[in-house]
């Protein structure tokens, strides 16, 4: 293993601005193409969220920010008054973008309390590029916070099931569930990584391989269904996630499957760990009961890269997350630290840590 796994700067940011463009690596294009889009409006910002260009809750998060810069930019010249109200009406269309991440609604609400608080329209659209920017050097730094802390829970040896891509594609760069394993790895433990396809829309497949083949970290491709044989085998210490809203009791919301992962390794005994930032966690909501789960088109689960599987006409169910319940999960690793069960007291604690901070790690 050649590479510092802590320099990100080899890879593009997965969201970045430059010269007052919003750029972000096309998701939809991996991993057959590495290619990057610059926007320049925010409407623009809200369809590269909602068409899943860009993904995974903090770079979801972190486009929305930018995306309010874009609208304050765009509407600058206006009136005080009908400047607010054109920016409140962008904040609404840009939330309305994807429900299950609340890193979306979290980064549209700062960034719109920094617009509202400005003297002119002027003031507002530049205070609000400067939030927006500063809030991607806060995402990697909270990543690599959270590398540190769940490096720990790693075994010194062994391979770490994976779900999804929690990785630097969706953040903006060095990932949350796969920074724990690249600060694992940067350690000197030696991770093998199990990648769930993950369906229906093959991030684990597509992305997670991707990067994790770039890093040169040990990665074998599995389709969901064969997780849990694999623990029944002894083949796994340990099921490391992301996740998209974390409740305040520490029920999470991840990608579809995630559930199926938790309660197949509680079953056979192995350590299941959601990696988040306090950016995803909602302590408005009690349980996970409460978090909005997005349907999408059911031609994500009856067609793969556009073919048709399914006879014509046959319906399907597309629900994109599910909830995990905390009972399943032995540790929330966080920016700030690890939680352990029951998870209420230490988010509730590491929550108003960071909200004290001004930000979110
Ligand atoms: O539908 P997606 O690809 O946006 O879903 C992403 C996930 O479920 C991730 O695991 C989650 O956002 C955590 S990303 C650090």
């Amino acid at each position: 293993m050649g590479a510092d796994l802590t320099d990100i700067s080899a890879v593009p940011r997965t969201v970045d601005w430059v010269e007052g463009r919003l750029r972000l690596i096309d998701q939809n294009a991996l991993p057959d193409r590495l290619a990057m889009v610059d926007l320049t409006t925010w409407q623009a910002a809200r369809n590269a969220i909602a068409d899943m260009t860009v993904r995974g809750a903090p770079a979801i998060g972190c486009t929305a920010a930018l995306g309010m810069a874009l609208a304050a930019h765009g509407y600058s010249a206006l009136q005080p008054a009908q400047f607010v109200q054109a920016v409140s009406a962008a904040a609404a269309d840009i939330r309305s973008a994807r429900p299950t991440a609340v890193n979306l609604m979290w980064a549209v609400d700062r960034i719109a309390a920094v617009v509202a608080a400005s003297p002119t329209p002027a003031e507002g659209a530049a205070r609000a590029e400067a939030a927006a920017v500063a809030m991607l050097a806060e995402d990697v730094a909270a990543n690599v916070a959270m590398g540190r802390y769940g490096a720990e829970l790693l075994p010194d040896e062994g391979s770490v099931l994976t779900h999804c891509n929690a990785g630097a594609l969706a953040t903006v760069g060095y990932g949350t569930a796969l920074g724990v394993i690249r600060a694992a790895v940067a350690m000197g433990k030696a991770i093998h990584v199990y990648s769930d396809e993950t369906r229906p829309r093959l991030q684990g497949m597509r992305l997670t391989t991707w990067e994790l083949q770039r890093d040169g970290i040990p990665v074998t491709a599995i389709t969901d269904s064969m997780a849990a044989v694999l623990m029944r085998q002894g083949r796994i210490a340990c099921v490391v996630v992301g996740a998209d809203r974390v409740a305040a009791n520490g029920d999470a919301a991840n990608k579809i499957g995630t559930y199926a992962a938790a309660v197949a390794a509680h079953h056979h005994g192995v350590p299941f760990y959601v990696a988040a930032p306090l950016s995803t966690v909602d302590m408005a909501l009690p349980t996970g009961d409460g978090i909005p789960i997005e349907e999408r088109d059911p031609a994500e689960v009856t067609c793969i890269a556009g073919v048709r599987l399914a006879p014509e006409g046959v319906p399907a169910w597309n629900p994109s997350f599910d909830v995990t319940p905390a009972a399943l999960i032995a540790a929330i690793i966080t920016g700030q630290g690890v939680v352990r069960p029951p998870f209420g007291p230490g988010l509730a604690r590491l929550a108003g840590r960071a909200a004290a901070q001004g930000g979110a790690s």
